[in-house]
């Protein structure tokens, strides 16, 4: 069994164009041969100049943000699914906590838009993760259960092969508190076992499952080593080339 191991820049709000090509250029420069599936998530208008620059580099990939649950029409200020698929995107992050959080974005809408990113051949990196008070509470577990029933088990076997998970403990978002290896891991196989128990082992065995919230170049090695956690979701150290680069340096596992 080899899931595929990813690395994500999630560039949230940040970066206007100069800035963002800077980014772009200055990892892409010290990149060596990549081990691992990376992703950049930059904002829309970075995009459709990012997939001409990374053409051709092999397992450097483009994700989106966000799309809107409808095809086409009058949505205005939205960004269909079919429009990244045009510009090169083959990710488009979903169910996010600011978009959940910010948005409104609850589990109708978001099973919704994982059915139009699939539809336009977009995988989705499907986001779950609890609150400061619901991982007090203990009740965390049944949180992202929840949530993985309400966006993304409605999916077919078929389809939800296609599908990567991110579990990111929204008390860890840009907090600089990360959550433990021994939680990330707990949790990480909590969720591949609700995808057994729903799809079978081997596909459970298949998907591959993130972890985000403040993964720093000083704590990846530690949080990547666990058995089922797949990679990483990063945020703020996404935006320094030298972080990205490092975090993109802790696969191979060992
Ligand atoms: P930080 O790495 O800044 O905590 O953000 C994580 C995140 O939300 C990635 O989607």
């Amino acid at each position: 069994m080899v899931r595929k191991q990813i690395v994500a820049g999630n560039w949230k709000m940040n970066m206007d164009f100069d800035e963002g090509r800077d980014l772009a250029f200055s990892i892409i420069r010290k990149l060596g041969p990549l081990h691992s599936q990376v992703i950049f998530c930059p904002p829309f208008i970075h995009l459709n100049y990012l997939s001409v620059l990374t053409k051709g580099i092999a397992n450097l990939s483009l994700g989106a943000q966000n799309c809107h649950q409808q095809n086409n029409g009058a949505y205005t200020g939205e960004v269909a699914a079919s429009m990244l698929k045009s510009v090169g995107c083959e990710y488009v992050i979903l169910g996010h906590s600011e978009r959940r959080e910010y948005f409104a974005e609850g589990d109708e809408i978001l099973a919704q838009k994982v059915d139009v990113a699939i539809a336009n051949d977009l995988i989705p990196i499907f986001c779950v993760g609890e609150k400061l008070e619901i991982r007090e509470a203990g009740t965390h577990e049944n949180t992202v259960e929840k949530q993985l029933k309400g966006g993304l088990f409605h999916l077919e076997k078929d389809l939800f092969s296609k599908v990567v998970v991110a579990y990111e403990p929204v008390w860890a978002i840009g907090t600089g508190k990360t959550a433990s290896p021994q939680q990330v891991q707990e949790m990480h196989y909590f969720i591949r076992k609700a995808i057994a128990n729903k799809y079978g082992k081997k596909i459970a065995d298949m998907t591959s499952i993130l972890y985000g919230g403040s993964v720093k170049p000083n704590n990846a090695k530690e949080l990547f080593e666990n058995s089922d956690v797949d990679g990483g979701l990063i945020g703020g150290a996404a935006l320094k080339a030298s972080d990205f680069i490092d975090i993109i340096n802790s696969f191979p596992k060992d």
